[in-house]
C-alpha cells in the first residue's frame, strides 16, 4: 500500500511562537501515529526555526518511524547518526527561504552527498534525496547509490492550485518515476500537496510514498477549530 508520511514541523512553528510547550509536539506525533501515519517527518533546519534538537531526540526514541529531513553536510550527518532516525531525506537548505524551494543540486554536491548517503545506509538509515523531477537527477541519484528519492512536487502543486495547465509536469513526474523504478530506485513525492494534487499523482503507481505537511496542519485547524470553540463555550456558559 502507498505510504503516508506526515510532516509536523508546522506544529513546532506554532509552539515556538509562544516559546512554551503548547501544542505539544510529542502528543501530536502520537495522535498522528495512532491516526495511521506510516512515518513522521521532521526537518531539523540549521537555524532550528521549528524542530529543535531535543524534539528529534525524544521522537527518535519512540516506536514510530521518524523521517529526518536535513541539509547535506557532515555536521547534520553526525546528528542523524547520534539520533538514529529510521529514515533521512537530504534536502537543500537556504537560510532565508520560507520552505524548501527546490531539489538538491546533485551535480555540484555529488561527492559530499554520495559520502553521506553511503555512510547513513551503512548505519541502516534509509536515505532519500529530495530532487526536482528529471531523468538526469535520477541518473545522478543512481550513481550516488541512493535507494530512494523524493520528487519535489512544488511546481505541479502550484499549477493545480492556480488552475493552470499541469499536464506536462504530470507527464514529466510519471516518466521520471518509471525511470526510477526501472533503475531500482524507490519513488516518493512531496511538497505543496493537497487533496487535489495527491489524487492526480496517485494515478502514478510508481510513487510509493507521500510526505505531506502544511496542507494537513492547515486543514486540521479548519476541521478542528469549531470543536475547540464549543469546549470554551461550555467552560464560560
Ligand atoms: N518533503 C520534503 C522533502 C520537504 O522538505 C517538505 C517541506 O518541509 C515536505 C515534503 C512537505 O511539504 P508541505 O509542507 O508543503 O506539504
Amino acid at each position: 500500500m502507498t505510504k503516508l508520511g506526515i510532516n509536523i514541523d508546522h506544529v513546532a512553528t506554532l509552539r515556538n511562537a509562544r516559546g512554551e510547550g503548547h501544542p505539544d509536539i510529542i502528543q501530536i506525533a502520537n495522535i498522528v501515529h495512532n491516526a495511521g501515519a506510516d512515518s513522521i517527518t521532521v526537518h531539523l533546519r540549521e537555524d532550528r526555526r521549528h524542530i529543535k534538537d531535543h524534539d528529534l531526540k525524544i521522537l527518535c526514541n519512540k516506536k514510530y518511524l521518524i523521517n529526518m529531513e536535513m541539509a547535506a553536510n557532515i555536521k547534520m550527518m553526525k546528528i542523524a547518526i547520534r539520533n538514529k532516525p529510521k529514515f533521512v531525506c537530504l534536502v537543500p537548505e537556504k537560510r532565508n527561504e520560507v520552505t524548501t524551494e527546490g531539489g538538491l543540486n546533485l551535480h555540484v554536491n555529488f561527492n559530499l552527498i554520495k559520502k553521506i548517503v553511503r555512510t547513513l545506509n551503512k548505519k541502516k538509515i534509509r536515505t532519500s534525496l529530495f530532487i526536482d523531477p528529471s531523468i538526469k537527477n535520477i541518473e545522478l541519484s543512481k550513481k550516488i547509490g541512493a535507494k530512494c528519492v523524493e520528487l519535489h512536487t512544488g511546481k505541479i502543486s502550484r499549477l493545480v492550485k492556480n488552475k493552470k495547465n499541469f499536464l506536462s509536469e504530470l507527464i514529466k513526474i510519471k516518466k521520471c518515476s518509471k525511470f526510477g523504478v526501472d533503475n531500482n530506485i524507490e519513488i516518493h513525492a512531496g511538497h505543496g500537496l493537497d487533496y487535489k494534487t495527491t489524487k492526480l499523482l496517485n494515478k502514478i503507481s510508481y510513487i510509493t510514498e507521500y510526505n505531506i505537511g502544511h496542507f494537513i496542519i492547515g486543514e486540521s485547524i479548519k476541521i478542528g477549530i469549531s470543536n475547540v470553540i464549543k469546549n470554551f463555550r461550555k467552560i464560560i456558559k
